[in-house]
């Protein structure tokens, strides 16, 4: 029997941009390896260091931290131009990147431009019923993937020969395609080949075997951090489907998106923000398209990372939250942004949904749009919070706040984050131990 692992995994239990950034950052100069898994150039990472805010897409968080090796895991679709562009602009600001702290699963799909093209034209096509995507081209491109022989991995990006001759079979069936089905102009597979070509032999020192990488880092006793992408409620097969992004995004995804075990997943951090947002279409009962929302969005800066969106806000979840706890198997929670909360007369929970009056057992995130909402109402404080390092600092309206969310989802809150800074944290009931320092 493999010891008990010590690797981490930080997952978001609501629609996205919870806050993952700045914990896998505070957590990263304790691991080895921070993974990404899922996803891709739809997410948004934030991470603030001494003002400066660096976002991430592609990039795993621990870039910014010394003897971090961080690896972009086969599960992810891999847009190269994305992830050359971040490098240029790390490296611009001081950060060194190359394969010594920066590694790119071989076997990876890459996004391709018919991919962004495709996903811009099926939404523009959908019209009322468009899935609001980010336009990354992340649905296509793990369509490819799953269709598989119309897909392109990373290995192939090193391999001029073979990435011509699949381009060229590739896009003949996209233009047919893109012709019959949006009447558009056809794209020209050699110029793809070329510059696809030209990433590849940029990339090529970095591009590796991450899965074997990984399992040799376990056998070795190095400690792996996983970074989950979007949410649990965007997730592929449990989330509010078909309003969701293309990959499995919970704990679930790990073993699969990394190549490790799936007794390697670890302990699983649940990232949760103090309200909750959600950006692009789909099911939202707890959505204040009011006062409460406009000042969360305003006093959160709740516009999407990746598209600038503004997002759709509203009450905690905790009915939703507590299925995405179950979900991944959540060991303890983090807290996101309840400085935001600050203000509020009143702050209210969502404790359980009724349809025709009668209270669902069992959340369903699939039937979720035609719910009302249960709520609690707690008051709400005034003081600032953000410069608030202890527990006991904060007024007793938030500490009963925290202490009621972490009662419904019957899991401790081990950090609570009052500002983007990394100093601006709270350590509260964790049992992460020498994680958060
Ligand atoms: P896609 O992943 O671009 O296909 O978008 C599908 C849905 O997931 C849309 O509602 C997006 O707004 C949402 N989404 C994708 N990535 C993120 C993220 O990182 N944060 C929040 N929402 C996301």
């Amino acid at each position: 029997m493999p010891a008990e692992s010590k690797n981490v995994t930080v997952v978001g239990l609501q629609w996205g941009d919870e806050g993952k950034g700045k914990v896998v950052d505070a957590m990263a100069r304790f691991c080895r390896y921070v993974v990404r898994y899922c996803g891709g150039a739809n997410a948004g990472h934030t991470v603030t260091v001494d003002g400066e805010r660096f976002a991430m897409h592609l990039i795993p968080c621990g870039i910014l931290n010394e003897g971090v090796c961080n690896i972009i895991g086969n599960g992810v679709a891999f847009d190269p131009t994305v992830a050359l562009e971040e490098i240029s602009q790390l490296r611009d600001r001081g950060i060194t990147v190359g394969p010594e702290n920066l590694r790119v699963s071989a076997a990876a799909n890459v996004v391709m431009p018919y991919h962004k093209l495709q996903d811009r034209l099926s939404e523009a096509r959908l019209g009322d019923a468009k899935l609001g995507t980010t336009v990354r081209g992340i649905g296509p491109c793990y369509a490819d993937k799953a269709n598989r022989s119309t897909a392109i991995r990373v290995a192939d990006l090193t391999e001029p020969s073979v990435l011509s001759s699949k381009i060229e079979r590739i896009v003949a069936i996209k233009n047919n395609t893109f012709a019959a089905l949006y009447d558009a102009e056809p794209i020209n597979a050699e110029e793809i080949s070329e510059t696809y070509a030209s990433y590849g032999k940029t990339l090529a020192p970095m591009i590796s075997n991450t899965g074997k990488l990984l399992r040799d880092g376990i056998a070795a006793g190095e400690r792996i951090l996983f970074e989950g992408g979007q949410g649990s409620m965007l997730d592929i097969d449990h989330g509010t489907y078909p309003f969701v992004t293309s990959s499995s995004v919970t704990a679930c995804g790990v073993p699969a998106g990394a190549g490790v075990p799936p007794s390697e997943v670890g302990q699983v951090i649940g990232l949760i923000k103090s309200y909750t947002t959600r950006v692009g279409t789909g099911p939202f009962p707890t959505e204040q398209d009011n006062d409460i929302g406009d000042t969360l969005r305003q006093r959160g800066n709740e516009y999407g990372t990746t598209t600038g969106r503004p997002r759709r806000c509203g009450w905690f979840d905790a009915f939703a939250a507590r299925y995405a706890v179950e979900l991944s198997g959540v060991s303890e929670l983090a807290l996101s942004l309840l400085d935001v909360l600050t203000g509020l007369n009143e702050v209210k929970i969502c404790t359980g949904y009724q349809k025709d009056g009668q209270d669902m057992d069992v959340f369903e995130p699939n039937t979720m749009a035609k719910m009302q909402c249960v709520y609690e109402t707690l008051p709400g404080w005034k003081a600032d919070i953000s410069g608030c390092r202890r527990f006991d600092e904060l007024p007793q309206e938030a500490q009963n706040y925290v202490a009621r969310v972490e009662q419904i989802l019957d899991r401790a809150v081990g950090v609570i984050s009052v500002g983007p800074e990394r100093t601006q944290t709270i350590p509260h009931h964790t049992q992460m131990e020498g994680l958060f320092a």
